[in-house]
């Protein structure tokens, strides 16, 4: 299977100065612990880092020290999450049916949710691990009055892995670009374009770290499964 693993992104919202995927976490930088995940997946044998080229350096060397055995291609992020996949896409071998999207974010993930998740993609073209919304969730409006409260039992938190059929999944992206619709997962193009996406169940530890306090849960997460 191949794996594009999103992480071009920022520090901002971890008011961090750099790519938070650098960031430590137990004495590894983020990426690493994504990168041993998807290592240690049987399933994946090519894995995309889509990044910005100013990090390639902290990349290359986080590699080496990790010994990684499988191909590994470094390719140029874009703007937003979504030119990021989108280069990524371009970039994937030819030969290539199925792809896994992985966020460099969500460090948590276990080899077992990718496997599972490459091993149901085979029967279906669109795929999203997620869980089941715990909280009430309110729609609110901009003066900060809610609108809403949809259902709950209808309600899943979106996470990584999503898999799809690259054909589809590249068309989708460029009836995107050519709609200009912005969307912060691949599932969303599948979509609007009126694709079945299908459920894969998540893992309540999948974690996106997104902030200072994702960071020390991401700690405690890991230290727990030593
Ligand atoms: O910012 P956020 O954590 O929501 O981003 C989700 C994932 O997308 C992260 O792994 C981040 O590195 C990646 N990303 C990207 N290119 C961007 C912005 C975010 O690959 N321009």
């Amino acid at each position: 299977m191949y794996l594009l693993i999103p992480a071009a992104g920022s520090g901002k919202r971890m008011g961090a100065d750099r790519n938070k995927l650098l960031l430590q976490i137990r004495s590894k930088p983020l990426i690493a612990w994504t990168l041993l995940a998807a290592e240690a997946a049987s399933s994946i044998s090519w894995i995309g880092i889509v990044s910005q080229p100013p990090d390639w350096d902290d990349f290359k060397s986080i590699i080496a020290d990790l010994r990684l055995k499988k191909t590994i291609e470094l390719i140029s992020g874009g703007s937003t999450r979504q030119e990021s996949v989108y280069n990524g896409l371009q970039a994937l071998p030819s030969h290539a049916k199925r792809v896994l999207i992985h966020d460099g974010a969500r460090c948590l993930a276990t080899p077992n949710l990718l496997n599972a998740c490459s091993e149901a993609i085979i029967d279906c073209f669109g795929l999203i691990a997620a869980v089941p919304v715990k909280d009430t969730i309110k729609v609110v409006k901009d003066n900060g009055v809610i609108k809403n409260t949809p259902d709950r039992q209808q309600l899943w938190a979106a996470q990584t892995p999503q898999g799809f059929d690259v054909k589809l999944l590249k068309q989708c992206h460029d009836e995107g670009i050519r709609q200009g619709w912005e969307v912060t997962d691949d599932a969303a193009l599948f979509e609007k374009c009126g694709i079945e996406v299908r459920i894969v169940p998540g893992e309540e530890t999948n974690l996106k770290i997104t902030t200072p306090q994702d960071l020390a849960m991401a700690e405690f997460i890991l230290s727990s499964r030593e």
